[in-house]
């Protein structure tokens, strides 16, 4: 039998547990150690838009935790395959999991965050304030303009906050560069405060002087916030110091393991898959590219 001293333990506990852990769960690392589950899985996917495949025979694996990169050159399936993780696009043979759910039975698409590539051809007259583009992320369902109550508004700074924005809360989001509305986007979609962040192509307009730092802010996101990543670019130079696995898609998936299985493919290998020499930032930092 449970004493009574104990019942009233048990109840401060909940009551700690929904309030603290549950709605904020942004305030403690995740232990992703601990992680070692598959939260995405691609089986044997095959696309074609109207004639051609453009993805064939695609097996993926996303662990909990991983920084994954994908890499291949234009028109390669990158865009395309994140379209099919996300629903958007449904695989014409294939199978998707999500969080060990057969995709058509999945709802729960606030643990997928996704920052488009066109996202940074944002209209620049567009009145709205870095607060309010941020807090959209939470209306998904009702448009931009449903009112947000105060009580979001920790959730919706913490989010600002953690892409380093929050010097720009209430400036209009026409008026920022580039490279800054690109963080207010994945303010926008961290903010409901996903399982895993799906980018495509983020670094595009970013100038070199500030991609390290807008990869430190990624860093934090997926070793301090526990946020899963997949990243897909064209910056194979910078992201092997990155990322935990790297996915090489030319249609179909030429490499896809771990950073330190890929940094022994050789360069030689890589550049036949892109058609072009290709140098990789080896992680002694002799040499540096991009694609
Ligand atoms: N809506 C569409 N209808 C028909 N074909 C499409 C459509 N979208 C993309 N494609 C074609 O599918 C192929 C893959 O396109 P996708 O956008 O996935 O490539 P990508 O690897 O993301 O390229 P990039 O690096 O230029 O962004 C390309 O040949 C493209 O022309
Ligand atoms: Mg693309």
């Amino acid at each position: 039998m449970v004493s009574g001293k104990s019942n009233v333990l048990l109840s401060v506990w909940k009551c700690v547990y929904s309030v603290v852990v549950k709605s904020e769960p942004f305030l403690f690392e995740r232990d992703v150690s601990m992680a070692s589950s598959n939260i995405i899985e691609l089986k044997n996917v095959n696309y074609r838009y109207d004639r051609d495949f453009v993805l064939t025979n695609i097996n993926l694996a996303i662990p909990q935790g991983a920084f994954l990169g994908i890499v291949g050159p234009n028109g390669s399936g990158k865009s395309t395959l994140l379209k099919i993780i996300l629903g958007l696009l449904k695989p014409r043979e294939g199978k998707v999991v999500l969080f060990d759910q057969a995709q058509a039975k999945f709802r729960e698409w606030e643990r997928i965050g996704y920052v488009s590539q066109k996202a940074n051809a944002f209209n620049t007259g567009f009145p709205a304030t870095v607060y309010e583009v941020v807090a959209s992320g939470l209306t998904k369902k009702t448009g931009l303009f449903h009112m947000i109550g105060k009580k979001r508004r920790p959730q919706i700074e913490k989010a600002i906050k953690a892409v380093s924005m929050e010097n720009f809360m209430d400036r209009n989001i026409g008026e920022l560069s580039g490279g800054q509305q690109q963080r207010v986007f994945i303010a926008r979609a961290i903010v409901s405060e996903p399982d895993i962040l799906i980018l495509d192509e983020p670094t595009v307009g970013v100038d070199s002087k500030n991609v390290q730092t807008f990869y430190d802010m990624l860093d934090h996101l997926n070793k301090k916030l526990g946020i899963t990543l997949v990243l897909v670019t064209h910056d194979i130079g910078t992201i092997t110091n990155k990322v935990t696995h790297v996915a090489c898609l030319n249609n179909t998936l030429h490499f896809h393991g771990s950073t330190a299985d890929f940094e022994q493919v050789k360069d030689q290998e890589l550049s036949q898959f892109y058609g072009h020499d290709v140098q990789r930032l080896h992680h002694d930092h002799a040499h540096e590219g991009s694609l």
